[in-house]
Formats: structure tokens, C-alpha cells, sequence
């Protein structure tokens, strides 16, 4: 049980981490917090500081994901790495260290799923260029792309990840909410670039 809870804080110290801030303040000497869509993710960090800090947030934030669920593994436990996955994308979204407002848990959750099953991450980041491609919503190929790894998840019978991503993708959705918002009122900005 208490390796649980060292995992588990661990991790949620780990998702904290606030990739986007950093790349902000430290390359660019800005805080990103304070322009675009003032949001702690690799999307805003595209928009604000373009395509290299944009490339190094989204990695970062994936990576967080994927050590935190690797933990249970490298230190030869059986920790369930999908349950300890959850607190590093807690952390992202709630970052102890940028005063707990975070991204909206897309990178973070991906790499958690990469550390799980590479098959469905590769299948999650098909989705996501594809729906990108035809709509040009970040945010709705974020929300999207959960729908299509809870229904992939189904498809290849694995229990754990069928209720992860479904957590995870109820959880995207409520952070998007804004991101709904302005989708219907026709206001949220699309990509330009592909
Ligand atoms: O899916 C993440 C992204 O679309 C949200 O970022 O900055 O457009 O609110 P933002």
C-alpha cells in the first residue's frame, strides 16, 4: 500500500512539472500563461512560441505521463501503472508548481497510454492528425480522439484500458469545455498550418 502512495505522489510531482511555462520563461523569457489562450499546454505554446516549443512541450508532457506509468515497472512492483498514470495527469492539469492551473490533460494522458499499450498510442495519434486535418480543432481532435481510444480500447478486449481511456477522455471533455463553448459559437481558433 505505502508504495502506492510513494508512486502515486511521485507521479502527480512529476505531471506537475509545468513544461509549457518553463519553455516559456526560460527560451523565450515570457509566461505564456499570459497570452493565447493563457492555457499551460503544447497547443498554446505552438500558437504563442511556434512549431519548436511547441514540438519540446508536447514531448515533455507526454514523457511525464509515460514515466510516471513506468514507475510500477522499474522499480519491479505490481502497481497498476494505468492507476499511478492518473496522478502525473492530475498533476499536469493541477500543477503543484504553476498554482494548480494546468494543461487540459491531452499530452500527459497520451503518454500514459503509451507506457501501456504503443499500439493504441500510435492508433490515438492517427486519430488526432486525421480529425486535425479535416476540422482544424486541436481541442476537437483532443475530445475525439478519446472517443476513438475508448472504442479501440473495446476492440482489443483489454479491461483496464477500456476504463482508463474512459476516465481520461470524460475528463478531457470537461476541460475543453470552453474549448465547446467557442467551437459552437463558432470563435475557436483553427490551425492554419496544415
Ligand atoms: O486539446 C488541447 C487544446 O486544444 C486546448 O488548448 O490553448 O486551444 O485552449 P487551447
Amino acid at each position: 500500500m505505502m508504495i502506492y502512495v510513494i508512486f502515486a505522489i511521485t507521479a502527480y510531482m512529476l505531471g506537475s512539472i509545468p513544461s509549457a511555462l518553463l519553455v516559456g520563461k526560460v527560451g523565450y523569457n515570457l509566461d505564456i500563461r499570459e497570452y493565447g489562450s493563457g492555457n499551460l499546454g503544447a497547443t498554446n505554446t505552438f500558437r504563442i512560441l511556434g512549431i519548436k516549443a511547441g514540438l519540446i512541450v508536447t514531448v515533455a508532457d507526454i514523457l511525464k505521463g509515460t514515466l510516471a506509468a513506468a514507475l510500477p515497472v522499474l522499480f519491479g512492483t505490481t502497481a497498476d501503472p494505468l492507476i499511478i498514470g492518473l496522478f502525473a495527469v492530475l498533476g499536469h492539469t493541477y500543477p503543484l508548481f504553476a498554482k494548480f492551473k494546468g494543461g487540459k490533460a491531452v499530452a500527459t494522458s497520451g503518454g500514459v497510454i503509451l507506457a501501456v499499450s504503443p499500439l493504441l498510442f500510435a492508433i490515438m495519434v492517427l486519430s488526432f492528425l486525421l480529425i486535425l486535418k479535416i476540422t482544424k480543432y486541436v481541442s476537437l481532435s483532443s475530445m475525439v480522439t478519446g472517443i476513438v481510444a475508448v472504442i479501440s480500447s473495446a476492440i482489443l478486449q483489454h479491461v483496464g484500458l477500456i476504463i482508463i481511456t474512459s476516465v481520461l477522455t470524460l475528463f478531457v471533455i470537461y476541460r475543453h469545455r470552453t474549448n465547446i463553448k467557442r467551437i459552437l459559437n463558432k470563435t475557436e481558433p483553427k490551425i492554419t498550418w496544415m
